[in-house]
């Protein structure tokens, strides 16, 4: 029965290569959302989507959708979903999500009123709890509320599918796999001709071509997702998917070729693919990509330099470099590079035929296409062309309710950018003093935050933060439970902070109690 709704969640910029991978895989009836794509779906199907969905960050499926009006019905409607139909009380679990609306002043408040009705759901039924568990949670259930409108699904990924389970060792600015995959797609290669990175660090994009090319299951090396420990798990139905599809090395009859200067990132590269596990499909060597020529007439070549002088080069050089070899040495191919370094890409010095905006963690990027053509020339490059074509516009549908964003980092980023440009178009005797009102307020929340038996953020890989945040006691390092020190405790600043994180616990109190209008 294909009655479940399902969210598959990915990264800005990849919704359409999502939805051309859902087709591939049989899908129809797909609607595109911001950073996901909705479909309808059973069982089998979450599970086939966890294995093959190279470019999905995970899979919810909704449990409850409802209209809130204020706090105090969040707690309300989720302690009437029976949260004990879904897992037993010995798993662990956690609840993450997204809130874009004014109802709450803490963006993670919500978060932990549907962790105490699924505390308490369970108390009632059994005089027993399941623990909290964030860093690695068996259920994992995600919350998005828009304005008044809330959708509870369960994430039946776990963790994020990024985490393929191949790639063992990575350099000092690894790609994230679903990227990789992503601008793979993005870039239009037939998976019949030549591929080359000629800087690959950890191979990533390297082995996610090979993967695909040869039809092996990204998750193929991944054992753990979070829909084993549901009670709808249907173990034959997880093993039919797994014996979907070819999962041997295979000769693919073309060359994938990856290269790094770094004769260490090479090695790690290696062990990544053999890990992978693609056989011999890829050809590491290290050289220095500033000296290759072209194997051949036509091919794909996809480049990942380093964004930032840190990491020891002067990019600037090394991108206008890399616009010389591109005409000289790969007339034919189409060479693409990804970059957030928006001023050393200026020094490519080729005019790009796609330019498109991606995130590589919190690093807004620009992917660009270079057709290199026999006589293509090096030409000053104007601000008036960098215009990046945004993908974002082109998704029709705004998002709904019944969609999960992915990270809300990109929409901090949007508010903060509106943010900016408001502020700019106001007299400035009124922006002082909006800025003195906003320090205050920014840090009173972040304080109190902090402050609160709630408040330590779990930093999520590749910067998403807000959508991912602790429900625990605060650890140090030693994952000792921090006490208060008692010595600063007699401080102004501490005792404020002492009440706000008392009215914090007591607000959840007094809403379970029923005592909140
Ligand atoms: C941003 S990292 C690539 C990360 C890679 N995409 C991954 O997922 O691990 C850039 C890489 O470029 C390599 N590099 C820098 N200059 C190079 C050059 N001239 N030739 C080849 N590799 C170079 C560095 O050693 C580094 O591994």
């Amino acid at each position: 029965m294909k009655n479940l709704v399902i969210t598959i969640k990915t990264l800005f910029g990849l919704e359409h290569a999502l939805k051309e991978e859902l087709i591939e895989l049989g899908y129809t009836n797909l609607e595109v959302l911001n950073r996901a794509v909705q479909l309808k779906g059973s069982w089998e199907d979450v599970y086939r989507l966890n294995y093959r969905c190279r470019i999905a960050i995970s899979v919810l499926v909704e449990i409850s959708s409802f209209t809130i009006h204020n706090e105090d019905d969040l707690y309300k409607k989720s302690k009437k979903i029976d949260w004990t139909s879904f897992f037993d009380v010995n798993k662990t679990f956690a609840v993450k999500g997204a809130v874009f609306s004014t109802l709450f002043k803490h963006s993670q408040f919500p978060m932990l009123l549907v962790k105490d009705a699924i505390v308490d759901v369970f108390r009632d039924q059994y005089g027993e709890r399941p623990n909290v568990n964030t860093k690695a949670p068996q259920v994992m259930f995600d919350v998005y509320i828009k304005d008044r409108s809330v959708t509870i699904s369960l994430n039946t990924s776990g963790l994020p599918l990024f985490q393929r389970g191949w790639r063992q060792e990575t350099g000092e600015a690894p790609m994230n796999e679903v990227l990789a995959a992503g601008i793979l797609r993005l870039s239009g290669w037939d998976k019949k001709s030549t591929l080359i990175d000629p800087m690959c660090g950890a191979g990533t994009i390297a082995i996610e071509a090979a993967l695909w090319a040869a039809d092996i299951p990204s998750m193929i090396e991944r054992t753990h997702y979070a829909f084993k420990n549901f009670k709808s798990y249907d173990e034959k139905a997880w093993e039919k998917v797994q014996a979907e599809g070819n999962k041997r090395p295979v000769d693919l009859g073309f060359d994938i070729l990856a290269y790094d200067i770094d004769g260490e990132m090479i090695l790690k590269a290696k062990r990544n693919s053999k890990v992978a596990p693609i056989g011999n499909m890829i050809k590491f060597e290290r050289k220095d990509a500033l000296t290759l020529v072209a194997p051949n007439e036509k091919g794909t070549l996809i480049c990942n330099p380093p964004y930032e002088e840190r990491m020891g080069y002067n990019v600037e050089e090394l991108y206008e470099k890399l616009g010389d070899l591109f005409k000289n040495s790969f007339i034919g191919y189409n060479c693409w590079i990804i970059s957030s370094n928006m001023e050393a890409l200026k020094q490519v010095g080729l005019r790009p035929s796609k330019r498109i905006k991606v995130f590589n963690g919190n690093l807004e990027c620009s992917f660009r296409k270079y057709e290199i053509f026999e006589g293509t020339i090096k030409e000053q490059y104007h601000d008036s062309d960098n215009i990046e074509e945004n993908p974002r516009e082109t998704v029709k549908k705004s998002r709904r309710i019944k969609s999960v964003p992915n990270t809300s980092s990109f929409d901090k980023i949007e508010n903060e950018e509106k943010r900016i440009e408001k502020r700019k178009r106001r007299p400035e005797t009124e922006r002082k003093s909006q800025d003195r009102r906003e320090n205050t307020e920014k840090s009173q929340s972040s304080e109190e935050l902090r402050s609160s038996k709630y408040g330590k953020f779990s930093k999520y890989q590749f910067g998403q933060t807000s959508a991912y945040k602790n429900q625990e006691e605060p650890e140090n390092s030693k994952g000792i439970t921090e006490k208060p020190n008692r010595e600063t405790q007699s401080t102004p600043q501490v005792k404020k902070e002492q009440r706000k994180k008392e009215t914090l616990k007591e607000r959840i109190e007094r809403i379970k109690k029923g005592r909140e209008n």
